[in-house]
């Protein structure tokens, strides 16, 4: 049993919460370094030095993708190495092979295993097991590639994160948790106006507040907003939730619109991780209005990726 131990330098990249300033820090740069090495490149460019050439990755899809499916499957074509698509549905393991059993077949035939998951237990279970390093690209609990690619965008619009205001506002869902760790990690303040029913988990508030993290929530969206450098929401509806009227009732007064944009600073941003429900979550005039950013967001998917994929092969 590895016990997410893998031989250095490889490394899992399992949540923002297991890793430190440093590390965090140089994904983000070399990320920005890999961006800007294919300026001016077609999309099908393969960086010169084919860092990854001898690398593959199975890419474990037990839920629907777009933008984590093809940045992944992108990045590691662009630094020369191999992809593998597979969905869970049509592999053994959507008929009953474990988790465990999985991993250690597939760390025989790839050199790293990305896995977006129904449940992190089986992310954990995968790194156990796994002799190579494991990537989450999502689960129920977290998403944290999807936060690093919002504070690589965050920093290339309005510098180092450290010490602005990002405000959530709806569902404190995969992403919001993903966000209380990069807020600990970064040292941003965050704010989550979220309702009552729909809060993060208290174990992640308390964990930020016991790591010195800058981390509120509030049931006020207006009062949050106040003053933010940042507006961040998800859909209301994430992949497997139930009712969702009920939940789109209770979440409504959490919509990040114009009226709530007022309340920002006036070159404050709107992310959004999409998919978006328009009308929803966000009204249109906001996410095609000019505080949004979400194409850069979407797009630094694809060079986060790569630093990510670098940063486990220890490269
Ligand atoms: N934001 C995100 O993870 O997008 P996909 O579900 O399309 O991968």
């Amino acid at each position: 049993m590895s016990n997410f131990i893998l031989s250095p330098p490889y490394r899992h990249f399992l949540d923002l919460a297991a890793l430190n300033v440093g590390e965090a820090r140089e994904i983000i740069e070399k990320a920005r370094a890999l961006k800007a090495a294919g300026q001016g490149h077609g999309k099908g460019y393969i960086h010169p030095d084919q860092p990854l050439a001898d690398r593959s990755l199975a890419m474990i899809f037990e839920k629907p993708s777009t933008r984590t499916r093809v940045s992944f499957e992108m990045a590691i074509h662009q630094l020369g190495g191999t992809a593998i698509v597979l969905q869970g549905n049509d592999m053994q393991l959507g008929r009953g092979e474990t988790v465990a059993d999985t991993a250690q077949v597939l760390s025989g035939f790839v050199d790293a295993i990305m896995l977006r998951a129904d449940s992190h237990d089986s992310l954990l279970e995968m790194a156990e097991y796994a002799t190579v390093p494991v990537i989450n690209a999502l689960t129920d609990f977290s998403h944290p590639c999807q936060v690093m690619a919002d504070v690589l965008t965050f920093e290339e619009h309005l510098g180092p994160i450290r010490d602005k205001k990002i405000v959530w506002s709806g569902d404190g869902n995969n992403v919001a948790v993903s966000w209380i760790h990069a807020a600990v990690l970064f040292g941003c303040e965050l704010t989550l106006a979220c309702p009552k029913q729909f809060s993060p988990p208290t174990q992640i508030l308390e964990w930020a507040a016991n790591n010195g993290g800058r981390v509120t929530l509030t049931h006020d969206p207006a009062a949050a907003a106040t003053g933010a450098d940042c507006v961040v929401t998800d859909t209301w509806i994430s992949m497997g939730d139930r009712n969702p009227e009920e939940r789109i009732a209770i979440l409504a007064p959490f919509q990040v619109n114009r009226k709530l944009m007022r309340q920002t600073k006036k070159d404050s941003l709107f992310m959004h991780c999409l998919p978006a429900h328009r009308g929803d979550e966000v009204t249109d005039e906001v996410i095609d209005g000019p505080h949004s950013v979400i194409w850069d967001e979407a797009e630094n998917r694809l060079h986060i990726q790569k630093s990510i994929l670098m940063w486990c092969f220890g490269r």
